[in-house]
């Protein structure tokens, strides 16, 4: 960081709760029992085969130790190539504080088949602990460890901000679950939605955002951004940054609030483009919110690329980042 950077102070930067981490290692992980597994697209008939399973963890060190917006890990049985356990796989929890019955009970997580070719001889690639998960039935044993994560949290006091929450895909589960607990909260803030799809069939989650969205007129606003087709409501095929430009007039003023916290999820080529699109919209003062620019690269954002964040293009504490 420059001297330039220290000098820099971002008001309103969230306090964070103390939570629990790895309570459950890899080395001695609890069994869980799927409870719950289904499609969780608009559509059954999605491009995407996604799912929301619900994992029974009562009696277990995993029974109420995480909050909302952390992740657990699945160790997929089996052994590797090499005669090796494999290695554990993070999953964000979907799943509200408290789980789907508020008692810490139930884990969940929204998962994405990971089907592929391999491009060396277009073979068949499939996601190990992906298909594994997905292929899960009801009673079936899952072996977990966590929760993991301190940073992609709602803050110790939600009410005192808003929030922009950005995702693509399965990057709305951390969403679902900080949405569970503000929900619990009586929605005491305003909470903009973007989500962004390739296929309004893949919408996730739909259906519930819709109702959120009835329930707190004016709380909840649920922005969708479909990249592969046109719909009657979106006449030109949309990025979640493109969302968010097209919906600047009025997210410009919730940007320019020192209440409001960015949070964006998913996949990681999205990161640019809505750091480009916030320097677009945004006067400087109210970027530096959310940005901090180290001088040498320029406030020009059609200079910028991808390997600038986060060092020379650095999130403030009002910005938190997930991508994969
Ligand atoms: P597309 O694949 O049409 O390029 P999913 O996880 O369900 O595949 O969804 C990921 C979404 O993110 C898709 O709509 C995908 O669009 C979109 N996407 C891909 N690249 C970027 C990018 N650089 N910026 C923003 N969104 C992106």
């Amino acid at each position: 960081m420059s001297e330039t950077d220290q000098s820099i102070v971002v008001e309103g930067v969230p306090t964070f709760p103390e939570v629990l981490q790895h309570v459950v290692r890899p080395t001695d992980p609890v069994i869980g029992t799927v409870v719950e597994s289904r499609v969780c697209t608009k559509s059954k008939k999605a491009a995407g085969f996604v799912r929301h399973i619900e994992i029974d963890v009562s009696g277990t060190a995993l029974e109420g130790a995480w909050v909302s917006g952390q992740s657990f890990g699945v160790v997929p049985p089996g052994l590797t190539e090499a005669g090796k356990p494999h290695k554990l796989r993070l999953y964000s929890i979907a799943a509200p504080t408290g789980g789907e019955t508020g008692d810490g009970t139930i884990i969940s997580t929204t998962l994405k088949r990971v089907v592929d070719e391999h491009w060396e001889d277009h073979t068949l690639f499939q996601g190990l602990c992906s298909n594994y998960l997905a292929d899960l039935q009801i009673g079936d044993k899952v072996h977990l460890t966590g929760p993991a994560g301190k940073r992609f949290l709602l803050p110790a006091d939600p009410a005192a901000h808003n929030y922009i929450f950005i995702a693509t895909g399965t990057g709305i589960a951390p969403f679902r679950s900080m949405l569970g607990d503000l929900v619990k909260l009586g929605m005491p803030s305003r909470v903009d939605l973007i989500m962004g799809v390739p296929y309004e069939s893949d919408l996730l989650y739909d259906e519930d955002f819709k109702e959120l969205a009835e329930d707190y007129p004016g709380r909840f606003h649920y922005r969708t951004a479909i990249s592969r087709h046109t719909t009657p409501g979106q006449p030109k095929k949309l990025y979640v940054q493109g969302r968010l430009q097209e919906d600047a007039s009025v997210l410009v003023e919730i940007l320019k609030s020192d209440r409001t916290l960015i949070y964006i999820c998913g996949i990681a080529g999205m990161e640019l483009g809505i750091l480009q699109t916030l320097a677009g919209v945004l006067d400087p003062k109210s970027l530096s919110q959310y940005l901090t620019i180290d001088p040498e690269i320029g406030t020009d954002p059609g200079r910028w690329n991808r390997k600038m964040i986060p060092r020379t293009l650095k999130p403030t504490k009002r910005m938190f980042l997930e991508v994969y």
